[in-house]
């Protein structure tokens, strides 16, 4: 990718108003507006030029979430930090999609080195007056099994993260990554943050309620994808993290529908679908 493409970044404008930005570094989605309010949260010390994957929106992982100790590739993968092809823009009735595609042969020889197989990934990105659709098409298209995992990184902007909530997660088993991966199980209504909290929510449904504060809602309907990981880093965290102001903690959070908890194993030649649809309630 020459320098001058590094910023590349596609913009999406309903007639509503409604309005998306999706950064070639990535397919990283960087801004949704609806009602002139930015929906999501990115970082002001986030880097954009390309050397690092951005630090808000939508970032995507695959095909390892955390690390692998058998998979030398860096924290979440490479979709991330990898430049994606631009497929265009369509406009069909009431909606307008853009497509990025990222192939095995865009990827360095180190990274194909640590994670040998061919593949073809197909993201949309889907704007309507109220909804944004995130949906990734993986193909493999090696002679063998492929297994992956995978995960939409959404940073949701809040006013402040004392009055935001997650519901639909009671009753699921979690594993918690503060406590060094002890699994428990959620029984509140409303999942609330008063610490650093990093828990991988395993096969839980596919209707999520994100009360972002001032009483508004946000919705996500997942397809295909079985978990949802809820993640906020505190105070400390925060603090060790460059690319991430000291305060930022309480002005965002982030839930993050994947398929993490278990490989998604695709058969030679079959195509994965999954992914959400983000609405404002
Ligand atoms: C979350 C993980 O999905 O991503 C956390 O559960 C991790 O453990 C967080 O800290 C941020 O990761 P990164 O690589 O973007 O700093």
């Amino acid at each position: 990718m020459p320098a001058h493409e590094a910023n590349k970044v596609v913009t999406l404008e309903h007639p509503s108003g409604a309005t998306a930005k999706i950064s070639l570094f990535g397919a990283t989605v960087i801004s949704w507006i609806v009602k002139d309010t930015e929906r999501l949260f990115v970082s002001k010390k986030a880097i954009l030029d390309g050397t690092k994957a951005i630090r808000g929106g939508i970032p995507l992982v695959f095909p390892i979430f955390g690390t692998k100790s058998h998979i030398p590739l860096p924290q979440h993968g490479f979709a991330r930090n990898s430049y994606w092809d631009y497929l265009g823009i369509l406009t069909d009735n009431d909606e307008v999609a853009v497509r990025f595609a990222l192939k095995d042969n865009q990827l360095t020889k180190e990274q194909r080195q640590s994670w040998p197989h061919s593949f073809r990934l197909v993201y949309t990105v889907t704007l309507t007056a109220n909804t944004l659709k995130t949906i990734l098409t993986v193909k493999n298209e090696d002679s063998d099994t492929l297994e992956f995992n995978t995960l939409l990184h959404t940073y949701f902007r809040v006013k402040d993260i004392a009055n935001v909530s997650v519901e639909g997660l009671n009753s699921y088993t979690f594993t918690d990554k503060v406590t060094g991966g002890t699994t428990d199980v959620e029984n509140r209504d409303k999942v609330t943050i008063a610490g650093e909290v990093d828990r991988v929510y395993q096969d839980v449904k596919d209707h999520l309620i994100v009360n972002v504060g001032d009483q508004e809602k946000l919705t996500i309907d997942k397809t295909t994808m079985k978990d949802t990981v809820v993640w906020n880093p505190w105070i400390e965290k925060a603090k060790g993290m460059g690319d991430f102001d000291d305060n930022e903690y309480h002005e965002m959070i982030c839930v993050e529908v994947g398929s993490v908890a278990k490989w998604v194993r695709l058969e030679s030649g079959q195509t994965w679908t999954g992914g959400q649809t983000i609405s404002i309630v």
